[in-house]
């Protein structure tokens, strides 16, 4: 068997809509305030796309950064992994919209749906391909159009003011400088807590998947058991970057920036102090836009590489948590 090749990330890219809603617009909406908000969550605003867009509306935009920042054309991506839990279509996937729309020809197109962690689950499916030699250059999307599946109203306010609208990608590519790279991916889940976090309906358990009744009992919007999260990323996110570390045979003090999924403000907190870490090791932007899901990690990867605040040759440790439930870490040299 062939060496596998290292690989890493040539170029990243985000994009979110334009139309901004705070938390006193919100106020207007449901029956809550700018204050248990921010207390809570850390979050000050998010975006919302408009009517008629999808996700893979947001990753050509994001792409299209990408592509400029890796010097790259559509044409020399040979392959399409899209994580989203909030697609165009119910089927078929959002990566074949994408594919649409970039015009990129006709290569392979996955979907992967795993909420939270989607992004890093999906940096897995890509560096296997590219390790193996199957493909050489793999776009990775993680985007949500979170919006279309809120309750804006007071009944859905716990869920509904935490999430927002977003694309973040990179483009994934065989390495060749020694020093840099992806080091390791380490993955988990666990569907006992299936029901913790779920959009259950329209459900292809029932016949028909969605009636009437179900829409008049607003059975279509998600549900959360959010001190059951919150109990559980505290735990889980530092538990994998630990996994992560000790198979590198490295320590926290060696990392030089910690790439968290934005959840919640408080939850990244809790998960800074128990790896004894400074806050200036670390970027947040959940209070410009709310969880975005999927494109939570490559948004701030994309805001980070741009200002400068993760630099060539850096380690960097990317952890998060979801829906599942499912959690992860990846550890890369810049
Ligand atoms: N505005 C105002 N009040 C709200 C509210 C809102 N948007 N949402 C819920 N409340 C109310 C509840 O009705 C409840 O009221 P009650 O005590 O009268 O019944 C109260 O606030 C609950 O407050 P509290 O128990 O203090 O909430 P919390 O500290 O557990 O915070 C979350 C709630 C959702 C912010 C928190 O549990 C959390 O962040 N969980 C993780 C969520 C998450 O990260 N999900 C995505 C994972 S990828």
């Amino acid at each position: 068997m062939p060496a596998l090749r290292s690989v890493r990330i040539l170029g990243t890219g985000m994009y979110v809509p334009p139309d901004v809603y705070t938390n006193k617009d919100l106020e207007k909406m449901m029956d809550t305030s700018d204050e248990w908000i921010v207390q809570r969550s850390g979050i000050r605003e998010r975006r919302f796309a408009k009517p008629g867009l999808g996700v893979s509306d947001l990753a050509a935009e994001a792409t299209q950064h990408a592509l400029t920042a890796a010097g790259l054309k559509v044409s020399d991506i040979d392959a399409i992994v899209f994580a989203t839990l909030s697609p165009d279509y119910y089927f078929p996937g959002s990566g074949v919209f994408l594919q649409n729309l970039l015009g990129c020809g006709q290569i392979p197109a996955f979907d992967l749906r795993n909420q939270c962690s989607g992004f890093l689950y999906g940096l897995n499916v890509a560096k296997a391909f590219i390790s193996s030699g199957q493909y050489d250059r793999i776009l990775v999307v993680g985007a949500e159009c979170h919006s279309r599946a809120i309750n804006l109203t007071t009944a859905g306010r716990d869920v509904a003011v935490l999430f927002g609208d977003g694309a973040g990608v990179v483009i994934l590519g065989p390495n060749d400088d020694p020093k840099r790279g992806l080091l390791s991916l380490h993955l988990h889940s666990d569907g006992a807590h299936r029901d913790a976090l779920k959009m259950e309906f329209p459900s292809m358990r029932k016949w028909p998947a969605i009636t009437q009744e179900m829409l008049n009992d607003t059975k279509h919007y998600p549900t959360m058991d959010g001190r059951l999260v919150f109990k559980n990323a505290v735990t889980r996110m530092p538990e994998v970057v630990h996994e992560a570390l000790a198979y590198n045979q490295l320590k926290p003090d060696d990392v030089d920036f910690y790439v968290f999924h934005q959840a919640n403000l408080r939850i990244n907190e809790a998960v800074l102090k128990h790896l004894a870490q400074p806050a200036s090791k670390t970027y947040n932007n959940i209070d410009r836009y709310g969880n975005c899901s999927a494109a939570s990690i490559p948004m701030v990867l994309d805001e980070c590489a741009r200002s400068g605040r993760i630099k060539p040759g850096d380690l960097v440790c990317m952890a998060s948590f979801g829906a599942g439930f499912t959690w992860g870490s990846a550890l890369l040299r810049w």
